[in-house]
């Protein structure tokens, strides 16, 4: 499966920037067996643990989230770029492969001491996952586990979240 998923995969070069080769999944999601084997490689991330919540990441992210938390029977939690979210939030600013963003959380989406599942579709520098993992610690998560489906290693992003567990499917 990690090498079908892995020829799936589009590269687009140029992408949304000069230089940059984005990874397009959208050939996973517009296949049953392909997307369904993508979630099932995901939920494995969480090694057996009872989880309560799957926290995803605006918008890639909530694809294979929320289909993780469905599966895991989880609670979905969206961590989501600044201004979307419509309750008291925590906010944590970021720069990324190509630019630089705000992401929020609701302040009482995570009880102190749940545990979470952090799931998001692609690890580049880092940038966004550091701005999640420090929300999920403002509101006192213990996150078993930070999961993507892609892991660009040579970006070394895993560096930027270096107190937690990091777990990809596909490497490049
Ligand atoms: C992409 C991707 C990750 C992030 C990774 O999201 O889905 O969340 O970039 O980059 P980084 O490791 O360098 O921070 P993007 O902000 O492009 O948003 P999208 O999911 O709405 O396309
Ligand atoms: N997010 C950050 N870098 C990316 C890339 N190269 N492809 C797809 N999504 C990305």
């Amino acid at each position: 499966m990690v090498e079908r998923l892995k020829s799936a995969i589009r590269d687009v070069n140029d992408f949304p920037k000069p230089g940059i080769v984005f990874k397009d999944i959208t050939p996973i999601l517009g296949d049953a067996a392909l997307f369904r084997g993508a979630i099932d490689l995901l939920c494995e991330t969480a090694g057996g643990k009872e989880i309560d919540k799957i926290v995803g990441i605006d918008a890639r992210g909530f694809i294979f989230a929320a289909a993780v938390a469905d599966r895991l029977s989880a609670g979905f939690v969206p961590v989501r770029k600044k201004g979307k979210l419509p309750w008291r939030c925590h906010e944590a600013s970021y720069a990324l492969e190509y630019g630089e963003a705000t992401v929020e959380i609701h302040q009482d989406a995570v009880k102190p001491g749940e545990k979470v599942l952090l799931v998001d579709d692609l690890l580049a520098t880092g940038g966004t996952a550091a701005a999640a993992v420090k929300l999920l610690d403002k509101v006192g998560a213990d996150v078993i586990a930070v999961s993507f489906l892609i892991e660009l290693s040579f970006l070394k992003g895993r560096e930027k979240i270096p107190s937690h567990e990091v777990k990809s499917i596909l490497h490049y």
